[in-house]
């Protein structure tokens, strides 16, 4: 059968890595497609750059915007970032143009995921962005469709990797905030701003995208109250643990029923103290953990690499392989004319 031929736009840690993934595990991807994922064209802003991947057999475009448009092209991945700017341009171009989209990009599906879902049922192509949750872990289609059956009443869990690699980190080896996030950028797990990670913005787009999926409400990021780790000192971690606490960055989202019967949603990212024989206390490093309560399924638990170029490659190519199979699931849990607009409880960030 014909290839499955992609676009990919973003050549830096994912990008490449989604690349060196094709490479390395091309028979194994081929079988589970039933075809093969032909990357034919990329883009990124320096062309003249060395990336360690060789780019040579593919065609480079200058404008990424323009990807969509190819004749050549079936499927556009995004690996850019940014809320708005190309990405969203790029996305729109492209599922405009009836091809279908993986992206890794929280910020865009936090902000305009209900629009890009829209346009995609609209059009009648794909939408997927499984990288853009907690990276390795299959945790959008593990709620979408494993607790498919469930009233989940609550989700929680670690869905920053820096964040979570600098707690870890300055609570084992007594290491200083700023030095280990340079660590974490030189990983590959960071933000290319920063801030997001360590401020709880990444944690919040993230939230925003599973109480949606859980809840089967519209995405709501506004509606998320946000704090990160960027006031904790070596010292509230010390405190923390001559107490038996660890300090994590969690996120979570509750739907309450107030007084008069309505349902609302809570969704919080804040440091936590955890109790130090509590699941998520041993979650250390750059992994992520989600913890899903299903009225059926009981408390399951996700948990795996969060961040870095193998683990989110990873789960960008399950998007890919899920298109070229014919995979045609809403983008969340419901169309999105059936998710419901939940008032918030709490301020939120607005
Ligand atoms: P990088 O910063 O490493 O790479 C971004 C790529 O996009 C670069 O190749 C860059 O080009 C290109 N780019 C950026 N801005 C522009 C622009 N204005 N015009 C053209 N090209 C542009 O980011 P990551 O690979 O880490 O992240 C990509 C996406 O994946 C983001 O949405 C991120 O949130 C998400 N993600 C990242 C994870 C990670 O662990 N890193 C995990 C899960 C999701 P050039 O190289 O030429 O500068
Ligand atoms: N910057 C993000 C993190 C990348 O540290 O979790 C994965 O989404």
């Amino acid at each position: 059968s014909k290839p499955l031929r992609i676009a990919l736009a973003g050549l830096g840690t994912v990008g490449c890595g989604v690349i060196r993934l094709l490479d390395a595990n091309a028979a194994i991807v081929r079988a589970r497609a039933g075809r093969e994922l032909q990357v034919v064209a990329v883009s990124a802003r320096d062309k003249g750059k060395q990336r360690g991947v060789d780019l040579g057999r593919f065609a480079w475009e200058d404008d990424m915007t323009a990807m969509a448009a190819r004749d050549d092209v079936d499927v556009v991945v995004e690996l850019v970032g940014g809320s708005d700017g190309p990405a969203l341009t790029l996305a729109r171009n492209t599922i405009k143009a009836g091809k279908g989209l993986v992206t890794a990009n929280k910020a865009m599906i936090a902000h305009h995921g209900m629009e890009l879902a829209r346009l995609a049922e609209a059009a009648r192509v794909p939408l997927k962005f499984e990288a853009a949750v907690a990276g390795g872990i299959p945790v959008v289609k593990g709620l979408r469709e494993g607790t498919a059956a469930n009233a989940i009443e609550h989700i929680y869990g670690i869905l920053n990797g820096t964040s979570n690699y600098i707690l870890s980190t300055m609570e084992a080896t007594g290491a200083d905030f700023a030095d280990t996030l340079k660590e974490a950028q030189a990983k590959g797990y960071a933000e290319a701003d920063p801030t997001f990670d360590i401020e709880g913005t990444d944690a919040a787009h993230k939230l925003a995208i599973l109480a949606s999926i859980a809840f089967g409400s519209q995405v709501d990021f506004a509606a998320v109250e946000c704090e990160g780790i960027a006031q904790v000192r070596a010292a509230d971690i010390a405190q923390a643990n001559a107490l038996g606490y660890v300090i994590r960055l969690i996120g979570m989202a509750d739907v309450e029923t107030g007084d008069d019967g309505a349902s609302r949603l809570l969704q919080r990212v804040k440091p936590c103290l955890v109790p130090r024989d509590h699941p998520l206390a041993h979650v250390t490093g750059a992994t992520n953990a989600v913890v899903a309560e299903g009225n059926y399924s009981g408390r399951l638990l996700f948990q795996g690499p969060g961040a870095g170029d193998g683990p989110t490659a990873s789960a960008v190519v399950a998007d890919l392989i899920d298109i070229a199979r014919g995979e045609t699931s809403a983008p969340f849990s419901v169309p999105v004319a059936d998710l419901v607009a939940m008032p918030a409880a709490g301020s939120g960030n607005r």
